[in-house]
């Protein structure tokens, strides 16, 4: 008998090694080396399904648009690029208890009744915990099909039996491959797992979701060779305090990138909603200080997002500077603008700022909204309630224009708001305003002069 040999494998980044290394030189993670022992077995490439045709010419290739499925629920077919490809592999990566498994049975009833049957595998709960969550969401069909099973051979095997329009893999870190001998969940297990279903996707042409579960640091786990594989992947995410979850589009083979889906978690499941920035601006206090909304894209897709500040004197020594929804680096920068070219003293102040809904923006058209939040809790004088903020800010205080100005605006008087501030060449360029009142602004003095005097 041939020896076994043994080798370690990075878990965040599948980099290999003979020896055991404290520290991953590819991707310099620490301690993520694990032992795996070296398979018999050959693994399948990734892309082995395509290996069949020889070289052609791209004008002989039979095209022609690709075939979709609408899954029944508006949202998730936006994130798709507007609903499921034929064969194609999508992974849903989120963190625990987010509501995954609950995104994708919901998902299933729907397709079940247009699709066929919906193969829905599961390693992690029992067809009797299955049960109890379809309950709730008043669930129950003859053409769902669950199989308690982490067997890949077993799963093929039955999907391929059955034959069902589309299959729902829950959790891929469950699942193994009998030729690895390495534990589920492991790099190796995963990235074989994956691309086995991937490629049984591809010659069967039966869609297939898989459920990726994410690490601490918010990349699904067992990692980035996972997201190579499919051809979309989905994250969901929200804050666990909150009700809202958003399903982004990180890769998508089949459609754009960028796209949201916003949903409700409620007590019958998720709930696809339409207008999200009506929901988001629905509990905001009026006439407060410190409160503002800014325009932000996901997208295609402009969000009207209520934006908060608070500024108090800082009781201890060191002033204290929080951030959620925003990132913290910008909020700093904008806090220094705010100092030194506006000359607001912010040196002794505790500044807290918060986007309501435990909503993340990441991009820097918020900065207006930061700036204006500050100043206008600092001063106490609330922002024209009607009002809605975008645009960029430099390091000397200078408004940058910003992408999409028009769908931002058409999307506040939509909301029926009344005054919009923007960077001076942003209106410039504006061809509509949606009967809006414009007020441009080229640096945070106009700007503080616009929003809170
Ligand atoms: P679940 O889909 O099991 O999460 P995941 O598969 O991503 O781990 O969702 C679990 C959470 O969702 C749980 O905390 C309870 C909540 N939930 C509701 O609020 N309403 C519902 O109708 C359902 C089914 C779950
Ligand atoms: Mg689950």
């Amino acid at each position: 008998m041939s020896k076994i040999k043994t080798f370690y494998q990075c878990q965040a980044c599948g980099y290999s090694s003979p020896k055991w290394l404290g520290r991953c030189p590819d991707c310099g993670a620490w301690n993520t080396m694990v032992e795996e022992k070296t398979s018999p077995g050959r693994s399948m490439s990734a892309h082995a399904a395509f290996a069949r045709s020889g070289p052609q010419p791209l004008s002989s290739v039979s095209g022609g648009r690709e075939k979709r499925m609408s899954t029944g629920i508006a949202e998730l077919d936006r994130v798709l690029g507007g609903g499921v490809v034929e064969g194609s592999v999508i992974l849903v990566g989120g963190d625990p208890g987010i509501g995954k498994s609950t995104l994708l049975i919901q998902a299933g009833a729907r397709l079940s009744e247009g699709a066929g049957k919906v193969l829905y595998v599961s390693g992690e709960e029992s067809p009797e915990q299955i049960k109890l969550r379809a309950e709730r969401l008043s669930i129950n069909s003859d053409n769902i099909i669950l199989l308690p099973e982490t067997n890949l051979e077993a799963i093929i095997a039955t999907a391929a039996s059955l034959l069902p329009g589309v299959v729902v893999v829950d959790s891929i870190q469950t699942m193994y491959a009998e030729e690895l001998a390495s534990a589920p969940g492991s790099v190796g297990q995963v990235r074989e797992c994956a691309a086995r279903l991937m490629s049984f996707a591809k010659k069967s042409g039966m869609p297939l979701f898989i459920i990726g579960h994410v690490t601490k640091e918010g990349a699904i786990a067992g990692p980035r060779v996972l997201e190579h594989i499919v051809d979309t992947v989905l994250y969901f995410e929200g804050d666990r305090g909150h009700s809202y979850r958003m399903l982004r589009t990180v890769k998508n083979r089949f459609g754009s990138t960028n796209e949201i889906g916003v949903f409700e978690m409620t007590d019958a499941g998720l709930l696809a909603i339409e207008n999200p920035s009506e929901l988001f601006l629905s509990e905001r206090p009026q006439n407060v200080s410190g409160s503002t909304v800014v325009a932000s894209m996901e997208g295609t897709r402009p969000l009207l997002i209520e934006l908060q500040a608070l500024v108090s004197p800082t009781t201890f020594g060191m002033p204290r500077r929080t951030s959620m929804g925003v990132d913290f680096n910008r909020v700093n920068l904008l806090v220094a603008v705010l100092e030194k070219i506006a000359g607001l003293h912010l040196g002794g102040m505790d500044i807290f700022i918060n986007v309501v809904g435990g909503i993340k923006i990441i991009e820097p058209a918020v900065d207006l909204g930061v700036v204006a939040a500050i100043a206008s809790s600092l001063r106490e004088i609330p922002i024209h309630p009607k009002t809605v903020l975008c645009g960029e800010m430099g390091l000397s205080g200078e408004v940058r224009a910003v992408a999409q100005v028009e769908a931002r605006i058409r999307e506040a008087a939509k909301i029926g708001f009344e005054r919009a501030i923007l960077p001076k060449t942003n209106k410039a360029r504006l061809k509509e305003t949606f009967g809006l009142e414009i007020i441009e602004v080229n640096n945070v003095e106009d700007l503080l002069e616009a929003a809170v005097s």
